[in-house]
């Protein structure tokens, strides 16, 4: 969950949506295209790792990769119960640019860390899960990601060769919007068009999270590798973690925007914290089989048999449970209503997840309750509520269109004042999932 993508903070006007900038914050991002960051990726990495005969061969032409990062509508801290998550991809994302090499060596440059590293194949080929496999990018950490990819390709089978590679991104960093898996998925396809591997969009996602679970230690679910790799232009990813069935459920952009506001609080201790929830909901399972036998997953678990057992948990564990389980059902309720343009009954699941991750899962923070209760203060939100791991990073606010600079203009006047931290605000829209631009 540690992201490697460095930004400051700012309001951005992504997409179409055109908040006013307010109070400290700026428009910063805003300016650059699409095309001028590409170009400036592929003059770094034509300075970086000019083209050699010698190791590039005649098979060299490099191609060029989006690889967009997520955020969550609803549906948090399910994945790993085999639930329900309602993600979209954004238009935030990191760009890659890399060349085949003949000799099996990698070469990895982020024009965001200004840092290069740099291993070979052989160096991963044969290393044990949790084991040996342990993470070998101590000096640009942000590089495991793409080591733990070229690892799970290696390990399932595929062949890749070497490449060199840059990458720039403008996702923002530990803030909870998936740099991470921005990175391993972008890789991915990188290598997929590189190598022409024959993997398809749900196998890469799977590939991605074995990398993050085994390779870089952790213990996250599919998620945001999902939802970076198949998410589409202006829909959420309504998926069913257990079956890996997903349906797309349009967000009509026309009269609501998303807006995601950073904390500005890193997630400390998060991975951590994110284990002890993972077990404890594992905990909560065994238990209530004793009564539910048949159930493998908090998935498996209807409210109404749930509130016959509850009092029979510890206090902590019913709270955890009482989470995924109704969390489920807001997630499929949230669908439903987005297709009814239901924006009043999207904003009241969202506020009722919030106060559940908040009291029930224990996964907010001081921070990240003043965003949500700022931002319901504001007329024209619908809804707000932390998204992402928790313990940092950002609200998710659905909001009437026309509200949007009242909210940029609450959040830049009251969240400072009353937390002491530097906010930072982007509207999003929903994205295509990561693929080849050139
Ligand atoms: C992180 C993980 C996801 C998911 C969320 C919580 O983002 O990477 O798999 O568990 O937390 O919903």
């Amino acid at each position: 969950m540690s992201t490697p993508m460095e930004n400051g903070p700012g309001v951005s006007a992504s997409g179409t949506a055109g908040p006013q900038a307010a109070g400290a914050l700026n428009a910063a991002q805003s300016a650059e295209t699409l095309a001028d960051r590409v170009r400036t990726l592929q003059d770094e990495f034509r300075r970086r790792f000019p083209y050699d005969a010698r190791v590039h061969g005649t098979d060299a032409a490099p191609v060029v990769v989006r690889s967009p990062g997520r955020v969550n509508l609803i549906g948090e801290h399910t994945d790993y119960n085999d639930g329900f998550v309602l993600p979209l991809a954004i238009d935030r994302e990191i760009l890659l640019t890399g060349r085949r090499r003949t000799d099996g060596r990698v070469r990895v440059y982020s024009l965001n860390f200004g840092q290069e590293a740099s291993f070979h194949l052989n160096d991963l080929r044969g290393l044990r899960p949790g084991g040996d496999a342990a993470p070998a990018g101590r000096d640009a950490p942000w590089s495991d990601y793409v080591r733990g990819v070229v690892w799970a390709l290696l390990d399932a089978g595929f062949e890749p060769g070497g490449f060199d590679m840059a990458l720039a991104g403008n996702i923002p960093v530990g803030a909870g919007l998936s740099s991470s898996a921005a990175l391993e998925v972008g890789t991915a396809v990188l290598l997929r068009e590189l190598y022409r591997l024959e993997l398809d969009s749900v196998q890469m996602a799977k590939l991605c999270q074995r990398a993050e679970n085994d390779f870089v230690g952790v213990q996250c679910g599919i998620m945001d590798q999902f939802t970076v790799a198949l998410g589409r232009q202006g829909h959420g990813l309504l998926l069913d973690t257990r079956t890996l069935e997903y349906r797309y459920v349009p967000i009509p952009t026309q009269n609501v925007r998303l807006v995601v506001a950073d904390t500005g609080v890193g997630r400390q201790l998060a991975s951590s914290a994110y284990n002890q929830r993972r077990a404890e909901c594992e905990t909560a399972v065994e238990l209530l089989r004793r009564r539910l036998p048949d159930i493998r997953a908090l998935r498996d678990v209807p409210p109404h048999r749930f509130e016959q057992h509850r009092h029979e948990l510890a206090d902590v564990i019913a709270r955890r449970a009482a989470h995924v389980i109704y969390e489920n059902a807001r997630v499929q309720a949230t669908a439903d209503a987005l297709a009814n343009d239901n924006f009043t009954a999207c904003g009241r699941l969202m506020h009722a997840s919030h106060v559940s991750l908040r009291d029930n899962f224990e996964v907010s923070s001081p921070e990240l309750d003043e965003m949500v209760a700022i931002a319901e203060g504001v007329p024209g939100v619908y809804g707000a509520r932390m998204t992402g791991a928790g313990f940092g990073g950002c609200t998710v606010s659905l909001v009437r269109a026309d509200a949007v600079p009242d909210l940029v203009k609450a959040i830049a006047d009251q969240y400072p004042r009353r937390t002491g931290k530097t906010p930072a605000v982007y509207v999003v829209t929903p994205s295509d999932g990561a693929a080849r631009l050139i």
